[in-house]
């Protein structure tokens, strides 16, 4: 048993500070923190970090139409997600951020090092430029016409209908996302990572066996056919790192991103004792490094980064190992649908471990996307963890307790059984280790069904009847828990609270070489259930709340920039269809214009006063860039009269009503033809 202790660094990606964690990402954490407590639990000196990316454009943006600062904003996100990883049972060595000192200076002395290797180039390039909003428009924040299908609200780069690529220029009526403005082309300097230096380089690191096959086969693909320079700067205004000899340029958030990784580790060591960076960082380290991430950011993980590091005299990771992409139940997450499930979402309804279980069960160690298939979920957790493994324990812990007043028999029969139980220890720790969680988790279920069956046929509860018999039964319950004690074991890096109770219970701390110490004679602790059976509400609710959110976001949406927010949808291509009974939850009413006024101090909102049908009610809407007041009292539209109603700055908003067209003076609210009376529902 007796192994060297290894040194192993691990990562996940990390999450971007705009928005809350969700069950897509929650598949990375999940997956990496099993790995990490398998390995702690092995008793290697194991480290994870991970950290928020704060850096960008889309976080800049959000903070201005928050009215915070950027640097407020990803305070706020980054506790958030803290909180939602902690009670995750996800536990980080070190959750930092990228916007930090230590990560500004080794940002800085890494680009210095490309720089002074002749790694930098600068030239001028041509961009798309917003002469309002007086800023850079990367592609994504550009829509417009299909120059070839003449598709409208296409965004900038590709056409979503014909599959056309085109520079936003060469669009029909582009605008910019942000202000309407026309774009117009203007040059700039950018700096460039001359990445196709490291051709020859990269071509050995990816097949050197630190990248899964069907990655390194992805990636030859690309170096076979020519590797780009990198563009790794941006113009200001950016929220980022300003370049050292470079003012008013701003390092491109992808280029500090992964040195994250590095700076997370190093504000670690700087409060750990034997804790030393260059341990795990110079190029001659005897550590391990893991990148956990998804399959979307390989190119930056195993082209970009190896590449930087190694010119800049680190080392380069042990492995990249990418994860694909969660499904619900078959589809895409969709906010429509409830199934974008938000991490805390989850949590209101459901224990962590049910989550970790079932990830656990359908992870392998390829690329493949994983289906998280609500009925499945339900089915799986209920007849694994609480019908099989707990199940061990609680036919057999009662009679213990109440016969034998918590005391294990001291010599029992099947130590045939219990050795294999224990032997299956290594080909399942051989599954951890290489990332194969489904095949762990199948051969410990196997092993439940053993155990299970085993008692079945001893039935204890049929021995306890006769005193003659009674000896039997202990030896049998004691059998029972000595096996549910080494399957507990095997699923600790899995269910840690679970674990962490029938610890208590059986009072021994388990860990994966003490698991053949076997309690004979020992005396338990009175047993308490250790997990209960998912309910079918507890899912729905879920879902419910999770359209609810979508709801609320989308009316917030609207309220806080409401013009702008028509624009938005009229943009938006029409999402995944909803069936009848989600669209027959929307209550839409003819309503009367009784009463428009101005907001004091709104730019954009009038406060409508609605009559529907001897039912007053008051909406704030953003059309006033559109109407005059006085021109809408007395004419009927229609209104959302279901919407949860929202606490605006300037009053309660109780309902919305509907309105079409991009924006500014063409805002068009619907209004019935003659003859509809207030309160009449729309269908
Ligand atoms: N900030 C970058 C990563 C920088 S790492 C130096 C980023 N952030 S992200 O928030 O968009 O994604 C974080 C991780 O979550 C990525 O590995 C991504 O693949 C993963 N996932 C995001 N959505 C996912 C699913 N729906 N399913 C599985 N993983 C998903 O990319
Ligand atoms: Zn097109």
């Amino acid at each position: 048993m007796a192994q060297t202790q290894r040194k192993i660094l691990v990562t996940s990606a990390l999450p971007y500070a705009n928005g809350p964690i969700h069950l897509g990402h929650m598949l990375e954490h999940i997956q990496t923190d099993i790995w990490v407590r398998f390995q702690k639990m092995r008793g290697h000196l194991c480290t994870a970090v991970c950290a928020d990316d704060a850096h960008g454009t889309a976080i800049m943006i959000k903070a201005e139409q928050q009215g915070i600062t950027s640097e407020e904003l990803i305070d706020g996100v980054r506790k958030e997600h803290m909180a939602d990883f902690n009670d995750f049972l996800i536990g980080y060595d070190n959750y930092y951020s990228t916007h930090s000192d230590e990560n500004r200076e080794i940002s800085t002395s890494i680009y210095k090092a490309l720089r002074d290797n002749g790694k930098i180039s600068v030239r001028s390039i041509v961009q798309a430029y917003d002469p309002e909003k007086e800023m850079f428009l990367a592609d994504r924040f550009i829509k417009g016409t299909c120059p070839k299908c003449k598709a409208e609200d296409q965004y900038g780069d590709n056409c979503e209908v014909c599959s056309a690529t085109y520079t936003p220029m060469e669009m029909i009526n582009p605008r910019s996302v942000y202000s309407g403005a026309t774009p117009i082309e203007k040059d700039s300097e950018h700096y460039f990572f001359k990445l196709p230096d490291f051709q020859d380089f990269l071509a050995e690191w990816t097949r050197s066996g630190t990248l899964q096959d069907q990655v390194a086969n992805k990636l030859s693909e690309w170096l076979d056919s020519g590797l780009k320079e990198w563009d790794i700067s941006r113009d200001a205004p950016y929220f980022g790192f300003e370049i050292p000899d470079a003012p008013g340029k701003y390092f491109y958030v992808w280029l500090d991103a992964p040195i994250g990784y590095m700076a997370s580790f190093k504000n670690l060591c700087d409060r750990t004792e034997g804790l030393e960076f260059d341990d795990y960082w110079a190029k001659d380290s005897d550590a391990e490094l893991y990148h956990f991430i998804g399959k979307d950011i390989i190119n930056f993980h195993a082209l970009f980064w190896p590449a930087m590091l190694d010119c800049a005299g680190y080392r380069t990771p042990t492995g990249v190992n990418a994860h694909g992409y969660v499904t619900v139940d078959g589809e895409k997450m969709s906010k429509s649908r409830g199934t974008f499930i938000k991490a805390r979402t989850y949590l209101k309804h459901l224990d962590p471990q049910y989550l970790r279980y079932y990830y656990a069960a359908k992870l392998n160690s390829r690329v493949d996307d994983i289906d998280l298939n609500l009925g499945d979920f339900l089915q799986r957790v209920n007849s694994d963890v609480v019908g099989k493994v707990v199940n061990i324990a609680s036919r057999t812990a009662s009679f213990i307790n109440k016969k034998f007043d918590g005391q294990l028999a001291t010599d029992v029969s099947e130590a045939d059984m219990i050795q294999s139980f224990i032997d299956a220890g290594e080909v399942i720790a051989e599954h951890f280790e290489s990332r194969e969680y489904g095949k762990a988790i199948r051969e410990i279920m196997r092993l439940a069904d053993v155990a299970n069956e085993y008692i079945a046929v001893q039935a204890p509860w049929v021995l306890a009847k006769d005193e003659a018999t009674l000896p039997k039964v202990q030896d049998v319950c004691t059998v029972a828990l000595n096996l549910f004690s080494i399957l507990a074991t095997y699923l600790k890096p899995v269910m840690p609270n679970l674990v962490t109770d029938a610890e208590a219970f059986l009072g021994k701390e388990l860990t994966w070489d003490n698991r053949s110490e076997l309690l004979f004679g020992n005396t338990v602790n009175k047993f308490k259930p250790l997990m209960g059976r998912i309910e079918q509400k507890q899912i729905d609710d879920m879902i419910e709340e999770g359209k609810a959110e979508a709801a609320v976001e989308a009316a917030a949406k609207e309220a806080t920039q409401p013009a702008q927010a028509v624009t938005e949808l009229s943009k938006e291509p029409i999402e995944a269809e909803i069936n009848f009974d989600d669209f027959a939850k929307v209550d839409l009413r003819i309503a009367l214009i009784v009463k428009a006024e101005h907001v004091e101090k709104a730019n954009k909102l009038l406060k409508l006063t609605l009559d529907i049908g001897g039912e007053t009610r008051t909406v704030f809407s953003g059309i006033k860039s559109a109407y005059k007041p006085e021109d809408l009292e007395g004419k009927y539209t229609v209104m959302v009269a279901n919407l949860a109603p929202r606490k605006m700055k300037f009053g309660l908003s109780e309902g919305m009503v509907l309105a079409a067209g991009p924006g500014g003076e063409e805002i068009y609210l619907l209004e019935p033809h003659a003859g509809a009376k207030p309160g009449q529902r729309v269908m």
